[in-house]
Formats: structure tokens, sequence, C-alpha cells
């Protein structure tokens, strides 16, 4: 999703609106499902125009009913959160005589919408932007002060969130406001522009301002004024931008494989977001599946395909460690065709980034004419998977758009996992405090894999002298075990390498035969802390596979000293409770993945023959 905003004349284009139309299309790789744009006009009215859909689809509405001539104009891409990609829900939101475009999410929204409604305010869409524009319109009522009502509205909301607005009495003016969520200004002159990020503007301006945290920013065609939440005067870094506007639109990173590793702290943050109570308990309300049904599930089947089916993986160690309900985890395409064994008390829980997969749709079919309750772990709003399941679980990983799949698995994950805690919770298999702890560590996560990328270059270096690499094998144990297969999948979809994940214990069964001198060999060590005696077996397989000639490449946790004898290389990753250990544990994978397909000069954003969703069985 994308934010643009500018105030000024353009005197190449003379129209306003096409410097926001352009802005929206740099921002275009970043994901969306409907547009929309909003100004007001030299005699002080406003008009805005969206649609659902693409850009094109908001380009013919202005051709059709063109907007008049104005000095500021604000621009949207929405993907969807709350409500569907619909144009009634797409933004700008009105409320009288101001238009809000958001991103982000408005946690507390469903409170502030109840007051509203109470006392007859009226809303036209389901999201939760209308109930920031009607709240802001309200404060502006009050103050006669667009940038002290934004102020006083940003204060109130939780979650994160850019808004920007426009209003009939400030026809020049744009008042922005974030909190967790980006907002750049640029800065021109007799012009100025405000964008997510520097992609919107970068072809008029390289000056930039990068906002702080809880801070409003007023532009005008001449100047730029930057308050915090608290109304006073604050500061924000000036920097130029040195990046060419193809790099700006991967936000400096060199391709979008790569920014979007980068992005996984934020994925698994905001799948977090916003599910629990203020006394710590899941409240997960978009599981609409009666509770009485939940409590009745004697049996879990995972469906999905690829990526998809090796988060499902992960949560089946979750799932029936916390629960004690049986999880099967089946890739989608073969449980449709097996007459599997599913009814009234199976839930059938289908993972998928797209929300379009072909083969897992069919299975959720299938699993719907069964009688089983189907419920959908999908990130992409408005697709066809979660429309056809009885109840959807959102991750929050934003736009995917390389091929292969990274930071949609790690919010995967985490939404199984938050979907485990709660039938725990609800099945009373753990009590309140038991599963506030869980979470507690789950909201450490995004810092830990933050520290996992910051430690990257000798996974990058590692990557980078084994060009000529034929074949690598991957060793994991338990929830290790699918983050072997991942890291495997990973290299064979980017860099074309024959690469196979096992479970370390089978290697004595078959795999060791293929171990000759040299072989690379990745092993995902266990936690030493765990319980059980699985660290001890998983360093017994290193020092057997070393025997016999690999070069051992090991993932370990920060302070294990055990490996050291027996490994070539180790990548330490922070300290974590056992089952949430993949949330790191994959990264390095995927970023061994990614620069070594990069050195061998592949186009990892869109490697060969492979498409993002497969919409054919
Ligand atoms: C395709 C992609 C994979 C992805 C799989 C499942 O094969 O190339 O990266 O994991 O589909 O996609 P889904 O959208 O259902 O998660």
């Amino acid at each position: 999703c994308g934010i643009v905003g500018y105030v000024g004349s353009q005197v190449a284009s003379d129209h306003p609106l096409d410097v926001v139309l352009e802005g929206l299309r740099r921002l275009e790789y970043r994901g969306y499902d409907s547009a929309g744009v909003a100004l007001v006009s030299p005699d002080g009215k406003l008009a805005t125009a969206k649609k659902a859909g693409k850009l094109a689809n908001l380009v013919e509405e202005l051709d059709l009913r063109p907007l008049p001539v104005s000095t500021a104009a604000i621009g949207h891409t929405r993907w969807a959160t709350h409500g569907g990609p619909t144009d009634v829900n797409a933004h700008p939101h009105v409320a009288g005589k101001l238009a809000v475009i958001h991103n982000g999410i408005v946690e507390n929204f469903a409170s502030l919408k109840a007051g509203l409604l109470a006392e007859g305010v009226v809303f036209l869409s389901e999201t939760d932007t209308e109930v920031a524009a009607q709240l802001i319109a309200r404060a502006y009522e009050v103050t006669g002060d667009l940038t002290a009502a934004m102020t006083e509205v940003a204060r109130s909301l939780h979650g994160t969130f850019t808004l920007l607005a426009v209003h009939e009495d400030a026809p020049d003016v744009v008042v922005g406001a974030r909190h967790d969520s980006p907002l750049v200004v640029g800065i021109g002159e007799g012009e100025n522009f405000l964008g997510s990020d520097v992609a919107a503007f970068i072809s008029h301006t390289r000056e930039a301002l990068e906002l702080g945290q809880d801070q409003v920013v007023t532009i005008t065609p001449d100047s730029v004024s930057v308050t915090g939440f608290d109304g006073l005067p604050a500061q924000a870094r000036r920097y130029t931008v040195d990046w060419d506007a193809a790099a700006a639109e991967k936000g400096g990173f060199a391709s979008f494989m790569d920014k979007e590793i980068h992005d996984q702290p934020h994925a698994v943050a905001d799948t977090l977001l916003g599910r629990t109570d203020a006394r710590g308990r899941l409240v997960l309300d978009e599981v609409r599946i009666d509770e009485s049904v939940l409590r009745s599930v004697d049996k879990i089947v995972v469906v999905a395909c690829g990526t998809a089916a090796y988060a499902g993986h992960v949560a089946k160690y979750a799932i029936e460690h916390w629960c004690r309900i049986p999880v099967e985890v089946e890739l989608a395409h073969e449980f449709r065709y097996r007459d599997p064994v599913v009814n009234e008390r199976t839930l059938v829980v289908a993972v998928s980034q797209s929300g379009e997969t072909m083969d897992t749709l069919m299975a959720v079919r299938h699993a719907r004419e069964q009688g089983a309750k189907v419920l959908a772990l999908v990130n992409t709003h408005g697709s066809t998977i979660p429309r056809e399941a009885d109840a959807v679980l959102y991750t929050h990983a934003g736009p995917e758009i390389a091929v292969a799949s990274t930071k949609a698995f790690l919010a995967q994950i985490t939404a199984a996992y938050l979907l485990g805690l709660y039938l725990a919770q609800l099945r009373g298999n753990k009590f309140a405090d038991e599963v506030a702890e869980i979470l507690t560590e789950l909201r450490a996560m995004p810092d830990k894999i933050q520290q996992v990328l910051d430690r990257a270059d000798r996974v990058r270096q590692t990557a980078r002298s084994m060009v000529d690499t034929t074949s690598v094998l991957f060793l994991g144990r338990h929830v290790g075990f699918p983050v072997a297969m991942e890291g495997a999948l990973k290299l064979k979809e980017l860099a074309y390498i024959h690469a196979e994940g096992f479970a370390a214990g089978e290697l004595k069964h078959g795999p060791i035969a293929l171990i000759e001198e040299g072989q690379p060999v990745f092993v995902i060590v266990p936690s030493p802390r765990g319980r059980d005696s699985l660290h001890s077996k998983v360093v017994s397989n290193i020092q057997e596979i070393r025997a016999r000639g690999a070069r051992t490449l090991v993932i370990a946790e920060d302070g294990d000293t055990d490996v050291l004898p027996y490994a070539d290389e180790v990548f330490y990753v922070p300290q974590s409770p056992t089952l949430l250990a993949p949330l790191l544990a994959v990264v390095p994978l995927q970023i061994f993945a990614c620069e070594l397909a990069t050195a061998k000069g592949l186009d990892v954003d869109q490697p060969r023959n492979l498409a993002k969703s497969v919409t054919v069985e």
C-alpha cells in the first residue's frame, strides 16, 4: 500500500493530481488492491475519486469524470485489512469537509466506532480509516486547525498508522501523522511532497526528511513543519537520497527478495498486533467459527503447498504440544485426491500467501463437502480462499512480490501459533498466564530476527564462495526439520541448485550415503537448553557427516560452543524457546539462497519456471 501527498503547482504538468498519480505508480511495487485520490479545488470544494483494482481503473474514472485543478492533492493505494477491496472501502474516506487516507491498522477502531455510532454517526464503509476521518473532522470543528485536530486524534489511536488529510478550509495544506508506519517528506522549491517512501517523489526531488516516531507534519507549497504527538515542535532527519528511481522502489535493496527478507521483523510484529486484550488474552474475533465447534475439534488437518506447507509442518509441533489435538499436514493436491478422513469434528487449516493457489482451493472445497470447518491463514485480502473458507485469520506480512516466499513464511508460522494458542486457551489446555508468557516470547521475536539480519554478512560471504556448488543438503530435527526442507526449497527455487532437506535422525537410514568429500551440509542445531537430548543427537550427526568429509555449515544458538569442534562455519542466532527457533533459523538460509543466486547472476525475484500464485491444478 502506498501514500502520496503533494502541495504546489507543477509547471510541467500543471496538475498536482498528475504528480500524485505518478507517485502512486512508483509505489505500485508495494502491492495494492484499490486506489484513490482527493483534492480541494480553488473554490474550496473537496473532490475525490476511488476505484477497486489497479490504478488503470482509477485513471479511467478520472478520464470520465475529471477533477478540478488544485494546489494540494493526496493519493492512496490500498492493501485491504479491515473490509474487502471494494470501491467503497477504497481510500480516501470523507467526513464532512475533510478527506483522509491511511496505511496500517487502527487496533482500537471497533471501540472508537461504537462510540461514534452511539452518537448517530453514519458510516459508509467497513474501514478503520473512516473512523479516523470522522474523529479528525470532529476535532477540527472544535479547534479549527487541521494540524491540531490530526495530533489530537493520532494520540487516541492504537496500532500502526500513517494518516494524511486535506480539508476544504485549507486548500494548500496537507497534514500527515505517523506511528510505526512509514512517512517521508520530499522537499522541493515552491512545492513539497509526502510519500510512504522516497520512490513516491524521487523524480522531483532527492531532498528528504525522515519523520520520527509519533510525529505530525504539515506541508504547504513553501513550508514544512514537524511536531510531536504532544503538539511541540520536533526534529526530523534531513538527508539526500542517493538511490536511483528503480532502487527506490525496492527501498534501496537490490531485489524484492532481499527487501522482503529484511521486512520480516515487521511481518511477524504486524501479524501479532491487535490480537490480545488488555489482560493479555488472545482475542481472535476474525475466527468466526462457533467456539463450541472449536472446542469439539478432534483433529486438525493443515492443507497447503510449497513454503506454506512447511509453515504448516512447523505449526504441527507447536499446536500438538499446546492443544493435545492431533495435527496432520498434507500437501493440498495430495489431500484432495486421497479420500481423506475428515468430518464435522475436523478443523482444516488452509495456509496460503496468495489465497489463490488452485490446489489449496480445491482442498478447501473438498474439506467443506465432507462437513469439516475450514479456517484460512492467508496474506492477501479479497482473495478466493478466504471467501470460500468458514473463517480467515490474516497474516499481516504485507504484499509479497518476489515469487519465492520469505516473509509470508514467518507470518504464517506466527499466525498458526496464534491459532494454536487460541485453541489451547479455548479448550482450557493452557492457563491464561501460560499463553501470555508464550505471547511475550513471540513479541520478542521481531527484535531477534533483526539481530539475525544484522549479522548476515558471514552468510553472504559463504554463499558467494559457493557459486560452483552443485548440491547442498540440509539437516534438522523436530521444528528444525521443516526449516531444513524450507532452506532446501529456497536454494532450489532461487539458485537452481540441487538441494534436499532431511530429518537428521533419518541420516543413518539412507541419506548418509550421499556424503562425500566436500559435500556442503547445513545443520540446524536445536537449543542445548531444551529439555531432552535432541541437541546432543544433532551434534553427533554433525560429527558423523564431518568424519565422512562433509563441509558442515552449522546454525546454532548463541553460546552453543559444543558445535565448534565439528563445524566448518557456525552462524549463530539469538537464543529462543525451541518452538520459536524456526523464525530465526530459517533467515540465514533465505539469505544464503538469495546471495548465492545473486552471485550466479540469476533473477532472484522471478526464478525460471515459477509463478507467484499457481492458479491451475
Ligand atoms: C507457488 C510459489 C511458492 C509458494 C506456493 C504456495 O508454488 O512459487 O513460493 O510457496 O505457490 O503459494 P501460496 O500463495 O498458496 O502460499
